[in-house]
């Protein structure tokens, strides 16, 4: 793939496909040496494009150790035969194995090398100018110029981004244009789900995440907001115990959309882990990293961010969405451990360890979920576990699944869009590390297996419904970030992931 910035002639959102791209790269009219065919440019050694041109990339290409490996870049400046400031080669590696996701990182990865440059437009070239591609570029450029920067009030202008428009070229303009909305409305959900997991603690309680997800209700979602008492009287004694050191109010939002043709039809359902922030309680946590629990509701955010997605491009498919919000915070009012709290679903726990606090509020969560809409199925993500991170590292979340064809239903889609997940097992037999001497269960399940022994207990709250546990805490957040759609931060890791599989197997 080839890109070319340029200094901006207009400002816009960055990768828009608008009809002007039409007409990319150049009339032939209007320029004396057409650089770049719209027609499967290729290069090296391309006839089809200006003799100069070929010179200068040739001549930059042997002055540096450019293969066109992925993710390799070659930044050319005035390069010859073009009007191009600028000329950014991207590795997009094999031929054979580019695919959709290869453009999105491709273009991506062109946006990163411009991103600070001065210059304000970006054109991007896809080496055979297929519609799908071109869009999956401009997708690309979407989520990788994400930013969350509404706290900054002294960045230096050389610091910000300058490019302000990008143009894809395609040899299919209305392919490319109609391939996009569902892929703009995509990136528009990670956003949102990314502002949300970025937010500090003091901003983003339980209450005000609840507000911004009720004003989704624009988007045709229908969102109702549960407060304390109404949990009590729902008898949610495990998500409640969570949230009683807090002087933020717990809640519950149920968000719903009806986009079915049967308004009847059983919904999918979705339910997220919501924890605003976890000092651990009682258990305190260490000092050091404890910032990060500022994004301990990750899986709310990527629940609220599929609501969005589905939402926005019209999803045929009715679908539920809950989350649970709690802060969980040390206080003269704190459940303390070996607290036995009693669940909606009547079963009770003795809370050996008030950091273990994630399943708690899940178990309520759950609970309610597949009593109240006896969903077709139900995926919960949490970031449940530091314990996922020491066995799959930070690139691959952790799958548990009573159910093989969900569980397959999402590997497929987290292979389709770029968001690894693994599956791990639910062995019967280490159930018994989460037996108390005097309720129904604990809440830990000490050392070994820590991400299983969490799924394992929160299974205690499924119903017999197909239902899959995603352990997010090794993939909510990135820093370093090594996935050039995903800037550092907030990553809105399973917005994706979901949005695909009810997209592939659950529409129409
Ligand atoms: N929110 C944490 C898990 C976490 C850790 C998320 C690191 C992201 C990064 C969770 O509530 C927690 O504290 N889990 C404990 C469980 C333990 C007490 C059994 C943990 O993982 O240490
Ligand atoms: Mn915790
Ligand atoms: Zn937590």
């Amino acid at each position: 793939m080839r890109r070319r910035a340029r200094q901006p002639r207009d400002a816009g959102r960055p990768a828009r496909l608008s009809k002007p791209t039409r007409e990319f790269p150049w009339k032939s009219s209007s320029s004396p040496h057409p650089p770049l065919s719209r027609r499967s440019p290729r290069w090296p050694g391309s006839c089809s494009r200006g003799e100069a041109l070929d010179g200068a990339l040739a001549q930059a290409a042997a002055g540096s150790r450019f293969t066109g490996a992925k993710g390799q870049t070659l930044d050319i400046l005035a390069p010859q035969g073009t009007d191009a400031a600028r000329l950014v080669l991207v590795g997009a590696g094999k031929r054979d194995a580019f695919d959709a996701l290869g453009a999105e990182h491709a273009a991506a990865s062109a946006y990163a090398a411009v991103k600070t440059s001065g210059l304000g437009l970006l054109r991007i070239e896809t080496p055979n100018g297929d519609a799908d591609l071109a869009a999956r570029a401009a997708l690309g450029v979407r989520l990788a110029c994400y930013r969350f920067d509404k706290y900054r009030t002294k960045e230096p202008a050389e610091k910000k981004p300058s490019i302000v428009k990008t143009q894809v070229a395609t040899g299919d303009p209305d392919g490319a244009l109609s391939a996009f909305p569902p892929l703009a409305a995509l990136a528009d959900a990670v956003s949102f789900s990314r502002d949300l997991v970025s937010e500090p603690a003091n901003v983003l309680y339980p209450a005000e995440f609840a507000r911004r997800v009720k004003e989704l209700e624009r988007l045709g979602l229908d969102v109702e907001i549960l407060g304390e008492d109404q949990m009590k009287a729902l008898g949610m004694g495990s998500l409640l115990g969570v949230g009683q050191g807090s002087v933020r109010e717990s809640q519950l939002v149920v968000i719903r959309w009806n986009g079915a043709q049967d308004k009847n039809a059983q919904p999918v359902a979705f339910i997220g882990k919501g924890v605003c922030f976890d000092t651990g309680g009682i258990s305190i946590k260490p000092a050091e990293g404890m910032e990060d629990m500022k994004w301990d509701m990750g899986g709310a955010g990527a629940v609220a961010g599929l609501m969005y997605a589905l939402a926005a491009r019209k999803a045929k498919v009715n679908a539920v969405g809950i989350l649970g919000l709690v802060e969980n915070m040390p206080d003269g009012n704190a459940q303390r451990p070996g607290d036995v709290v009693t669940s909606m679903s009547g079963q009770t726990i003795e809370v050996i360890n008030t950091d273990a606090e994630g399943r708690l509020v899940l178990a309520d969560a759950i609970w309610y979920c597949q009593d109240r809409f006896k969903p077709k199925f139900m995926v919960d993500l949490a970031t449940l576990t530091g314990a996922i991170i020491i066995s799959l590292g930070n690139d691959y979340a952790g799958l548990f699944s009573n159910n093989d064809e969900l569980a397959g239903h999402l590997l497929a889609a987290s292979a389709t869009e770029g968001e690894p997940l693994w599956r791990l097992p639910l062995p019967d037999q280490y159930n018994k590390q989460l037996d108390s001497p005097i309720a129904d269960m604990k809440n830990i399940g000490g050392r070994p297996a820590g991400s299983i022994t969490a799924a394992l207990f929160i299974q205690k709250f499924v119903n017999g419904v197909p239902w899959a546990h995603l352990d997010i805490a090794s993939t909510a957040w990135k820093k370093p970030s090594i996935v050039p759609t995903i800037p550092d931060g907030a990553t809105g890791y399973g917005v994706r992931l979901l949005n695909r599989m009810v997209q592939d197997r659950y529409e129409g």
